[in-house]
């Protein structure tokens, strides 16, 4: 197949190439676009066959279920059933926004879109780019990462295009993602609504307008889950993996930077190629020939934003072993230590 690559520029988008993407969409090809959280992998959500090629082109397994992405309110309803107020109150705050909400399906939405499951996830994104693809659509958007099954969720188009070219339609290049992390998932198809992923907005960010809001266990693990039934990456199927082994060296800054300059100098004596993943704070003290420093730990953004960006990059260079700090940032370290915990198998080493 041959993949079209087109870029948008934000502050002129080309209306014209909008409409082209959504006609492909609505003709049940895929396309690949830019969202603020990273870029998504869509296809019609209600053609069975759309489905059936987005996990093909992924390398995904069948019932690992997908997103479905909209642009207005009006779909929610067509979409979902037995729509609890607090999904409303959540749309009011968090939409459009990096939340997707797990609710009792509608009969439009075919099992083939929620890898068998009665519920459905949806999410209505902020991006301008990919609300234009999703309106011209004229359908609602089913989307997982643009990411082959098992890679890091890519973050600009350059991503896409190393593992989607050739799989899909078209890849529409709308520059770095914002957030960088996938949308936080909300569960409230149950009693009690459950955060499976956490992402930009926080378990305090939900306790605001939920009176209740529990974690499911996965997302505290601190080993690998067995789970019977596909919930959120990671859960049932290894994620964000680069191909280097990372260890993640927790501590007191001044032990921790010891320990992995320690590890660091046994590794590359035996010929091993080493990185260190670092915050902008501490990239100075390693001795490393290859250092990854992911953003200042004050900025609310940096480190989200770089993180999936610097597991591609060791895995273009090649590295084989990695040690990464444990990013302690104000807001968002539950949901990048939840990736990063995961990329690294849960090999984690306390000074
Ligand atoms: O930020 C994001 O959410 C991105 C962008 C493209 O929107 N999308 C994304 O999709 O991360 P994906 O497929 O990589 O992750 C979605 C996860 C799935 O792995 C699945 O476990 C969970 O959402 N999910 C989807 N439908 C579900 C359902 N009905 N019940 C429970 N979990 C569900
Ligand atoms: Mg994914």
């Amino acid at each position: 197949m041959n993949t079209r690559i087109i870029t948008i520029d934000r502050e002129h988008p080309d209306k014209m190439l909008l409409e082209e993407a959504g006609r492909l969409l609505r003709e049940g090809a895929l396309v690949a676009f830019p969202t603020e959280t990273v870029y998504g992998l869509g296809g019609d959500g209600l053609q069975e066959d759309a489905a059936a090629r987005i996990y093909a082109a992924k390398g995904r397994p069948s019932d690992n279920p997908l997103i479905i992405h909209i642009a207005d309110m009006a779909a929610l309803e067509i979409l979902a059933v037995d729509i609890p107020e607090l999904a409303y109150r959540l749309a009011e705050r968090f939409w459009p926004g990096p939340l997707t909400m797990i609710l009792k399906k509608s009969k439009l939405v075919p099992y083939a879109t929620t890898g068998g499951l009665e519920t459905v996830a949806i999410r209505m994104p902020s991006d301008k780019i990919a609300q234009e693809i999703i309106r011209a659509s004229g359908t609602y958007i089913a989307a997982p990462s643009a990411n082959l099954s098992g890679r890091p969720s890519p973050t600009r188009a350059e991503h896409v295009i190393e593992d989607l070219s050739g799989r899909v339609e078209m890849i529409v290049d709308g520059g770095d993602s914002d957030i960088g992390l996938e949308s936080s998932i909300i569960d409230l198809s149950g009693e009690v609504p459950v955060i499976l992923r956490p992402g930009f907005i926080t378990k305090e960010d939900f306790e605001q307008i939920a009176a209740e809001v529990e974690y499911d266990r996965a997302v505290l693990a601190t080993k690998p889950q067995e789970s019977v039934v596909a919930k959120a990456p990671g859960m049932k199927y290894r994620h964000y993996a680069p191909k280097g082994q990372i260890t993640i060296v927790e501590g007191e800054t001044e032990a921790v930077v010891k320990k992995i300059n320690e590890l660091v100098a046994e590794q590359e004596q035996k010929g091993i190629q080493t990185a260190v993943l670092c915050a902008e704070e501490t990239k100075e003290q390693y001795v490393c020939r290859k250092i990854y420093s992911l953003g200042s730990l004050k900025s609310e953004k940096e480190i989200s934003a770089h993180l999936f960006a610097a597991l591609r990059l060791s895995d273009t260079e090649q590295m084989e072993v990695i040690y990464s700090e444990s990013f302690d940032t104000t807001k968002l370290s539950g949901a990048i230590m939840n990736r990063l915990r995961k990329a690294a198998g849960y090999q984690i080493l306390h000074v």
